[in-house]
C-alpha cells in the first residue's frame, strides 16, 4: 500500500480527489492533517506509556508507529534504544526525521516478523494496528511481540473494541464489515475480553487496562488530540475538499452509529518471569 501522506501539493486535483476516494481512512485524515491516528486519542496513549514505564535501561520498539507521535513521546523518556517496525515506506520515513544516532531506528517492514533478535527488546508497543489484522495476523504480531520482549518485558495496545463482551457474533460482522467499507482498510476489532484472551493465549499476563469512547472525529477529541490550531486546520481543509469532506464526515456518522457499540481499549501486559513454553 502506498501512503499518500507525503503527496506533493503539485499533484493534480482530479487525482487527489480519485485517490483519496479510494484511500485508507487514516490515511485521508492524516492527508488532511491529523496526526493522531489512534481510536482511544492521546489519553490512552498516554495511559499506555506511562504503564509501560519506559526508562533509560529500556530497549523499545515499536510496531506501525504511523506519522510517529507516539515515537515523539517515548524518545522523550530516552530509552537506550528505540527500534520501530514500520510497513509503509513514506511513513517510515517521516518518522526517521525524528531519530538521532545509532541507537534510534526505523526500519520498513512487518510486526508479524520483524527480522530483530528473540529477547532483544524490554518494551514493545502498537497502536491502531491489530484492529486492521485478521485472527491469524493478530496472533503472529501478539507473538512476534512475546518473543521480542525478555522476561519480566511490557507489551502495550492501543486499538479498537467492541462492547459489550457477549455482543452476538453476527453484531460484530456486520460493526466489522461496515467500518471496512467505509475505511477502506479492514478492521475486526474484538471485545475486552476477546483481547485479554488474545494476549493471555501467547503467554502475557495483563497489568494493566482502560478503555474510552471511540472518539475519533468528534470535535472534543480532535482539539485535545491536536491542539485549538490544527484542529481548526484540520476542520477547514476537510470542509474544502468535497471528496475528503464526504468521507470524514461518512466515517463519523458510522462511529457515531455505532457509539454504543465501539470502544477504544489499551491494555499492558508482561512476558512471565517464569519460563513456560507457548
Ligand atoms: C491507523 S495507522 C496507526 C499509526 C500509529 N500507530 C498511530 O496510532 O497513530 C496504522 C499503521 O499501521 C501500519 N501497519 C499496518 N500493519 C502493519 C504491519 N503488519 N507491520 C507494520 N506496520 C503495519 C500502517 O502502515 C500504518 O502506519
Amino acid at each position: 500500500m502506498n501512503c499518500t501522506i507525503c503527496t506533493p501539493a503539485s499533484k493534480t486535483h482530479a487525482a487527489s480527489l480519485s485517490s483519496m476516494d479510494r484511500m485508507p481512512g487514516h490515511w485521508l485524515l492524516a492527508q488532511m492533517g491529523k496526526r493522531v491516528l489512534r481510536p482511544g486519542g492521546i489519553e490512552l496513549t498516554r495511559f499506555m506509556l506511562e504503564r509501560l514505564a519506559v526508562c533509560s535501561d529500556d530497549a523499545a520498539v515499536e510496531f506501525a508507529p504511523g506519522l510517529g507521535v507516539t515515537a515523539r513521546l517515548t524518545l522523550e523518556r530516552r530509552p537506550a534504544s528505540y527500534t520501530a517496525i514500520e510497513r509503509d515506506e513514506a511513513a517510515a520515513a517521516n518518522v526517521r526525521r525524528y531519530l538521532n544516532g545509532p541507537r534510534q531506528q526505523c526500519r520498513v517492514g512487518s510486526a508479524e516478523q520483524t527480522g530483530l533478535p528473540e529477547q532483544s527488546a524490554t518494551v514493545v508497543y502498537g497502536e491502531a494496528m491489530l484492529t486492521m489484522q485478521g485472527p491469524e495476523q493478530k496472533r503472529r504480531i501478539i507473538a512476534e511481540a512475546f518473543r521480542l520482549l525478555k522476561p519480566g518485558g511490557r507489551y502495550g495496545v492501543h486499538e479498537m473494541s467492541l462492547t459489550p463482551d457477549d455482543l452476538p457474533i453476527q453484531e460484530q460482522e456486520e460493526i466489522s464489515r461496515e467500518m471496512s467499507r467505509e475505511i477502506h482498510v479492514g478492521a475486526r476489532p474484538l471485545t475486552r475480553r476477546e483481547w485479554r484472551e488474545l494476549l493471555e493465549a501467547a503467554g502475557f499476563s495483563i497489568e494493566a487496562e482502560t478503555s474510552a469512547p471511540m472518539h475519533l472525529l468528534e470535535p472534543g477529541r480532535l482539539i485535545r488530540d491536536e491542539g485549538f490550531f490544527r484542529a481548526l486546520r484540520f476542520a477547514f481543509k476537510v470542509v474544502r475538499s468535497p471528496e475528503a469532506r464526504r468521507r470524514v464526515f461518512s466515517m463519523r456518522r458510522m462511529f457515531r452509529k455505532h457509539r454504543r457499540r465501539l470502544a477504544a481499549i489499551a491494555l499492558v501486559a508482561v512476558k512471565p518471569t517464569a519460563s513456560r513454553n507457548y
